[in-house]
């Protein structure tokens, strides 16, 4: 047998795509840190993209091309794609989508759930696994199949939570294939994961073990994972080498930390769009800003961030009307009743804190609900501080790409449980993302912050943000995956690395 081949194009496939169709003709970026990321490496790389169909049109343009890959420009100038939608019974597809995927998966994989409320496994949850995440999940791995046929030992790129099965559909057929699967999300700790039935937990996980290869952002997830390998399936775990046993097969488990594009962020912060946006920005400027983006979701921790910002407010009057906080935020998956609460609660907080603190003419938050790119990236450019303070967040990109284009040095408060802290923390204040006391206080120490170290952090930052791109990150998981096909091939394997 010789090593898999990795030099062909590669076959990525994600349920979110790179674009979406809209209903009005209009071609839409794909939101969220897997579409970017995947954005830049299928710049980098030949790739085939397969993705999900998600709106009607999205549907159409399926089957216009017949239900095969066709090509199309990348949103941001960043050359084309070769992508191929797949369209599942819309029924099966919003039980994938909003029962399965979200909330109950991306909620156990970020501690979202209440457990002494929420959730409830009933009829409707276990219907919803089987004739919904499983159909949307065989659909995919059907496609994928089709697409490698013909292929001597193809290698295939999985991604994320919502295609823990496609890969071991995709083994029994093909059990040729090498295959990888990126987690973009935190894993969490064994006793997160007993909220699912024995049953469906153990499929998803043996789902996920036919992947070859199985990445994460960080070392703690990694961890974690192993642990759950060890304590839920009871599997042989090498937790030091991080190497799972399942019958005759050896699963590796690596962290790759995920760079941005930052090349292609640069050029977006060049674009004139984004200048027009920072006329604005400029104009309606206090002395200070803050900054947050992010999409609307219950594990970014936005309430709490305005509560910070309330509290900051009351205990340092002197920064009544010179300070702003844009909080630009995407509506996200608003068809989840907690999505769809979460959006009101939000919109209700920024209210009482505008009533408390505002004047006639200074409005302490702006609150922008959208989604443009080159609207978040002139803001990115101009504040004092960003705030990211998700409560748990896989990576989260937005703490890259502000420091990277702003222009002010501006202060990274950063969450102590995002994937991106284990790079960044040094030269960010850290937070604790519960503490609305501490980050109010960090607020205010970066504010204070005097010039040479906040050009101290905001060098280092930009260093760390410069030193990879994805396709480093691609390199380094495809020279994995030519080591483990030489080990399984009988030939020597090169050290493992973390
Ligand atoms: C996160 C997930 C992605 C997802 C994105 C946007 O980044 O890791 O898998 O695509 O959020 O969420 P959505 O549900 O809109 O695709």
């Amino acid at each position: 047998m010789t090593a898999a081949d990795t030099t062909r194009p590669l076959v990525l496939v994600s349920n979110r795509g790179p674009v979406t169709f809209q209903d009005d003709g209009e071609m839409k970026r794909g939101t969220g840190g897997l579409v970017t990321a995947l954005t830049g490496l299928a710049s980098h790389r030949e790739a085939t993209w397969i993705a999900s169909a998600m709106t009607d049109r999205d549907t159409e343009v399926a089957q216009e091309n017949g239900g095969r890959p066709f090509a199309v420009d990348a949103p941001d100038d960043d050359g084309q794609f070769s992508i191929r939608l797949v369209a599942s019974d819309p029924q099966a597809y919003d039980a994938f989508y909003n029962v399965i995927s979200n909330p109950m998966l991306w909620f156990i994989q970020h501690y979202l759930w209440d457990l002494s409320n929420a959730p409830d496994i009933g009829r409707h949850e276990v219907d919803a696994y089987e004739h919904g995440y499983k159909v949307v999940n065989r659909d995919l791995a059907d496609a994928v199949l089709e697409e490698i046929e013909g292929q001597d030992e193809p290698v295939v790129m999985v991604h994320d939570y919502q295609l823990y099965l496609v890969p071991r559909m995709v083994r029994e057929v093909r059990p040729d294939v090498f295959l990888h699967h990126f987690v973009h999300i935190p894993w969490t700790q064994p006793d997160a994961w007993r909220v699912l039935p024995k049953r469906i937990r153990n499929e998803i996980y043996l789902g996920l073990l036919a992947n070859d290869i199985i990445g994460f952002h960080t070392r703690s997830y990694r961890r974690n994972f192993l642990q759950c390998c060890r304590d839920l399936m009871e599997l042989d775990v090498d937790m030091e080498a991080g190497i799972v046993r399942v019958e005759d097969r050896e699963v590796w488990v690596r962290a790759y930390p995920l760079p941005i594009d930052y090349a292609a962020t640069r050029r977006v912060a060049a674009r004139p769009r984004v200048a027009e946006f920072e006329e604005k920005v400029l104009a309606r400027r206090r002395e200070f800003s803050i900054v947050r983006v992010d999409r609307a979701d219950l594990s970014k921790n936005v309430l709490r961030g305005f509560t910070a910002f309330d509290l900051f407010l009351t205990q340092n009057p002197e920064f009544a009307e010179r300070i702003t906080f844009t909080a630009q935020l995407i509506p996200s998956r608003t068809d989840v009743e907690q999505y769809a609460d979460y959006l009101e609660r939000i919109e209700a907080v920024v209210a009482v804190v505008n009533h408390r603190h505002g004047t006639p003419d200074w409005m302490p938050i702006d609150l922008k609900l959208r989604d443009d790119l080159d609207e978040a990236v002139a803001s990115y450019k101009h504040y004092d501080v960003m705030m990211v303070n998700a409560m748990f967040d896989g990576m989260n990109l937005v703490a890259k790409e502000g420091p990277l284009v702003n222009e002010r040095e501006g202060v990274s408060i950063l969450g102590e449980n995002t994937g991106a802290h284990e790079e960044l923390g040094e030269f960010a204040l850290s937070v604790n993302p519960f503490d609305v006391q501490e980050l109010a206080d960090a607020i205010c120490a970066a504010l204070h912050m005097e010039g040479e170290e906040r050009a101290r952090r905001a060098k280092g930052l930009k260093e760390i943000i410069t030193q990879r791109d994805p396709g480093d990150w691609i390199d380094d998981q495809i020279a994995d995956i030519r080591s483990k096909a030489r080990a399984g091939a009988g030939q020597a394997v090169s050290p493992t690395r973390s």
